[in-house]
């Protein structure tokens, strides 16, 4: 079996299936069973596909069928150049994710001093670990409600060689973060628990607690607005993922005499989807 004709056949399969992108998701299958770059599969279609390739591959594609999300079966998902290990414990990070990290980033170029950031929901643990990647003086504290997702981002943390400046936190609330920190960064969850019943299936087989935001999604990030300045440095920012409408929402809900600079920012695709608060 070829390399070429093995993929034709299988994104066929897979969309049938109804599975989206379903030659990405090949590709990305097949490269990983037989260990080469995607791009070589499409650049010499007559690669043999070796019987243990074959075999991972027909498991992965079986997986991916009933509706796995990819990063769950390759185990793992590119965030701004880091591979992060993900499994059913974890959501896995999605392309806003990485923008929201980069907000932060920005944000944390324009500071000094013995930088501290807390990434809240830190699920997998990118945003903290890419941040503690990306300034080496930064100190990190990722905190989750799921001791599950936090033995993911403990980890990681170790398979990255970032668990020095590192702190976990098993936490419901920010209630038991005293900080202080230059920045408060959160991806928390934010679907309206109305809504969750009719996602897609490989969302679905993600943790329902990345997911549920509570009734109008807004659970999590209006606690964070609440108690966020008390565990803020001067000047310090609060940055929120949340959906398309809701930052302008929790933004009217901020007060004005403990927060300035209350603005939003669009994610690529022009939705309003990040908040961004400093604390007066
Ligand atoms: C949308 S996921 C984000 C995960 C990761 N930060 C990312 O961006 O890929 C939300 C995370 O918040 C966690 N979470 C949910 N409710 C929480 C709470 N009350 N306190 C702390 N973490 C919570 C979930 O377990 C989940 O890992």
């Amino acid at each position: 079996m070829t390399a070429g004709k093995l993929l034709t056949d299988s994104e066929k399969r897979l969309n049938e299936a109804g599975v989206e992108e379903p030659g990405l998701n090949a590709q990305w299958l097949l490269a990983d069973a037989m260990g080469v770059e995607r791009l070589r599969l499409l650049a010499e279609p007559d690669l043999p596909v070796p019987a243990a390739a074959l075999k991972k591959f027909k498991a992965g594609l079986l997986r991916k069928e009933q509706g796995l999300p990819l990063a769950y079966i390759l185990g793992w998902q590119d965030f701004r150049g880091l591979r992060i290990s993900v499994d059913e414990r974890v959501l896995v990070p999605r392309p806003e994710t990485e923008e929201l990290a980069g907000h932060a980033a920005d944000f944390l170029m324009g500071r000094k001093g013995g930088l501290t950031a807390l990434d809240y929901g830190a699920g997998s643990g990118a945003i903290g670990l890419w941040l503690a990647y990306r300034f080496p003086e930064l100190r990190v504290t990722a905190a989750e409600i799921s001791a599950r997702a936090l033995a993911c981002s403990r980890e990681n943390a170790g398979e990255l060689g970032l668990e020095a400046r590192m702190k976990f936190v098993k936490a419901a609330t920010l209630g038991p973060l005293r900080g202080p920190f230059d920045v408060i960064v959160s991806n928390p969850p934010y679907i309206p628990t109305r809504v969750i019943p009719g996602l897609a299936p490989e969302v679905l087989s993600e943790p329902k607690v990345a997911l549920d935001g509570g009734s109008d999604g807004l659970d999590i990030a209006r606690m964070l607005t609440r108690l966020a300045p008390a565990r803020l440095k001067d000047g310090g920012a609060l940055i929120l993922e949340l959906g398309g409408g809701q930052p302008k929402t929790l933004l009217e809900e901020m007060p004005d005499k403990l927060w300035k600079e209350k603005k939003m920012f669009r994610d690529i695709c022009g939705i309003e989807r990040f908040l961004f608060a400093r604390k007066n």
